[in-house]
């Protein structure tokens, strides 16, 4: 069995470090995701991440009751979509509903823009972020979700959002790799007690496993490229949720490697190479406003600019 870590959130509930990204690079995967997950399950991942909007929650519930592990030594996390702000719990039922798996360990709000009849709205228009949560953090007493937590949030909406909260997210899940290590981030998640989960980990290609800073740490200690970054990762304090429907890489992504001080110390400063500091993503608009799915950098608080190049 995998030797993944179990971090704790600030409401007392354990996580595993490490878990399965469920996003098929494009809304659905159907029977890919199923055998991706059961294969995961068989692997010992023990965490899925998947979401409403990658439209295959039904898939990876019927992996994890199909597998006959107990529901209990399974997470599942998924998240509210952005059109779905304005009917929080109508969206968390449906995910339950196509989950199956009798409780969601941990509901996330996708993205802080919301979209209604599919126009995106700005942060200052309803449903703004801070009147999801409140609806979210109403979910926690039906019992069917044990905890709540937001995701691609930024310390700007962060602060905007705290002071409104009775729950403080447990999570915030943003894209995080050695290239955009978040670190200001990261120390303001820390201060406020909400841990940050890293997505696309290993870049969402190939960009960060043919580095050759990455590919020289792997030879010297006889890993593979994905490992010595997922191992950062979970080093570092984060949870971190690659994906890979390959068994040997599933099984090489699962087994995390010991790094010195040195080694991480490397790691650290990769991105402060040229050029080298930048999200891996493709979701940024090509041409101006500059920014993610219809809200600009300045609006989502991403100090980024053309291709998300950090500023
Ligand atoms: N909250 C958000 O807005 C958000 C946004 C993006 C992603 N996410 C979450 O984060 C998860 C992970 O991110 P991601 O899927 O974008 O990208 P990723 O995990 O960084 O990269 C996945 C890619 O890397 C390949 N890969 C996996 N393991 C490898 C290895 N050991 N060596 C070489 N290549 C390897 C995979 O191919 P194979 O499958 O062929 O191995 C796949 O093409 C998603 O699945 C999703 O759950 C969340």
């Amino acid at each position: 069995m995998a030797n993944i870590p179990f971090f704790t959130l600030n409401d007392g509930t354990k996580i595993p470090s490490l878990g399965m990204g469920c996003f098929m690079g494009g809304p659905g995967g159907g029977e890919r995701v199923y055998q991706m997950c059961s294969e995961a399950l068989k692997c010992g991942y023990r965490h899925f991440d998947t979401a409403a909007g990658y439209a295959n929650e039904e898939e990876v519930g019927r992996a994890i009751r199909d597998s006959g592990i107990p529901r209990s030594e399974i997470y599942v996390t998924t998240k509210l979509g952005s059109r779905d702000h304005h009917r929080v719990k109508e969206a968390f039922e449906e995910s339950l509903k196509k989950l199956d798996v009798s409780y969601i360990d941990l509901y996330l709000m996708h993205w802080p823009l919301a979209a209604v009849d599919g126009k995106v709205v700005g942060p200052e228009e309803h449903p703004t972020y801070t009147e999801t949560w409140k609806e979210m953090e109403k979910l926690l007493q039906t019992g069917k979700v044990k905890t709540l937590g937001v995701s691609n949030f930024s310390i700007k909406t962060l602060e905007h959002l705290l002071p409104h909260c009775e729950i403080i997210p447990a999570t915030n899940q943003v894209e995080l790799h050695p290239c955009l290590p978040q670190a200001e981030l990261k120390a303001y998640c820390e201060a406020k007690n909400i841990l940050l989960t890293g997505y696309s980990p290993l870049g969402q290609g190939t960009f960060l496993i043919e580095n050759t800073t990455i590919k020289a740490l792997a030879e010297k200690i006889s890993t593979s490229p994905a490992q010595i970054v997922i191992s950062w990762a979970v080093k570092r304090g984060t949870i971190t949720i690659p994906k890979s429907e390959n068994k040997e890489r599933m099984l090489a992504n699962i087994t995390l490697v010991s790094l010195s001080a040195e080694d991480m110390a490397v790691l650290d400063a990769l991105h402060q190479q040229p050029n080298m500091h930048k999200s891996l993503l493709t979701y940024h608009s090509k041409e101006e406003p500059l920014g993610v799915f219809g809200w600009t950098y300045e609006q989502l608080g991403w100090n980024m600019g053309l291709g998300g190049v950090v500023a």
